[in-house]
């Protein structure tokens, strides 16, 4: 057991795990003091959105205690003050998800060495660029933004057994990103015209993919065991589990939580994937840390 009187309140986050901490200190006067102190004593504070994990064990990388976006968008009020604030979350069709973009709308984020992390699976196009730009047109100045290449789950092009088996090397990358933060280096990449003409013709070739409905996208098989795993990892709450089985409806992330973290594979995408079979979840996360990540 810990003894409770002499723990210190970074030992309790860590022990508790952030959502569940940044629960608790929320209802005991508000999320502003929860910093982590780097090596340099610097205080920081990353926060993260995950579907799969990537974006959870890189938002480690970064921080010990790293919270939760849907976790913190319950609350009311969302001014944040640190010597450092980090965004961690995953590249969708060269934009961040719903959710982080509408937190960034909403959060005060008062720091003056303010970084992002985007997780990508194969090509990151003009993610950079295009995060800064809607950054900057709410009034965010990134110091900071990197992407890491990761195992891509977009399960419709992706079979998730043939990408676990690439050796994207993120280790490698996640070492040079934190030295980088570490040192607080300024650094936002540009593209050439030639990188960037490339990719606004793939990206007008592929459709938008918000607003959606989970149910134009998704469909529930009856091998479906109504253990509720997917009721807990959606951050968007679409899945309602009652007698007659789990049924889901509403706007959707489109992050695919759901669909990877069933036990068994009984969500599948109406007009399929590269591998029916095979589902990802990071293997250093567990599922218990999604569903803390997420849980509504
Ligand atoms: C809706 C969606 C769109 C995606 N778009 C891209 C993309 O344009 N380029 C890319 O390299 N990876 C893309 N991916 C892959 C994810 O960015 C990548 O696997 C990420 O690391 C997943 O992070 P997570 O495990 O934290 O959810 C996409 C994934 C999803 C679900
Ligand atoms: S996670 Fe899968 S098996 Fe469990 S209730 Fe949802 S659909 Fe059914
Ligand atoms: S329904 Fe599935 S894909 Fe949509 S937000 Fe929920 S977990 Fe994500």
């Amino acid at each position: 057991m810990i003894d409770d009187k002499k723990m210190t309140q970074r030992g309790a986050l860590k022990y508790m795990g952030a959502s569940v901490a940044g629960m608790a200190l929320a209802s005991m006067g508000g999320l502003s003091c929860l910093t982590s102190c780097t090596e340099n004593g610097k205080k920081r504070i990353v926060f993260y959105f995950t579907a799969t994990g990537n974006s959870l064990y890189a938002a480690r990388q970064f921080s010990e205690t790293p919270l939760s976006i849907p976790q913190v968008m319950k609350e009311n009020e969302l001014v944040f003050e640190a010597d450092e604030i980090g965004l961690v979350f995953p590249d969708y069709r060269a934009m961040a998800p719903e959710i982080v973009k509408r937190f960034l709308q909403k959060a005060t984020l008062k720091a003056p060495y303010l970084f992002s992390i985007i997780t990508y699976g194969h090509w990151d196009c003009n993610i950079v660029e295009s995060w800064n730009k809607f950054a900057l047109q709410h009034g965010v100045h990134f110091n900071y933004i990197t992407t890491i290449l990761m195992v891509d789950n977009w399960l419709p092009v992706f079979d998730m057994n043939e990408e676990m088996k690439i050796d994207k090397q993120e280790n490698e990358q996640f070492r040079q990103a934190v030295t980088d933060v570490l040192k607080e280096k300024n650094h936002i990449p540009e593209l050439s015209e030639e990188e960037r003409k490339r990719c606004e013709e793939v990206l007008n070739r592929i459709p938008v993919l918000f607003p959606v409905n989970s149910e134009d996208i998704f469909e529930v098989k009856d091998n479906c065991i109504g253990c509720g795993v997917c009721t807990r990892v959606c951050p968007r709450k679409n899945y309602i589990l009652s007698g007659n089985g789990v049924k889901h409806s509403g706007d959707c992330e489109y992050c695919l939580a759901c669909i990877q973290n069933c036990p068994q594979k009984a969500i599948v995408l109406k007009n399929g994937e590269a591998n029916p079979n095979a589902r990802y979840q990071h293997p250093h996360i567990s599922l218990n840390d999604i569903v803390r990540s997420n849980i509504q």
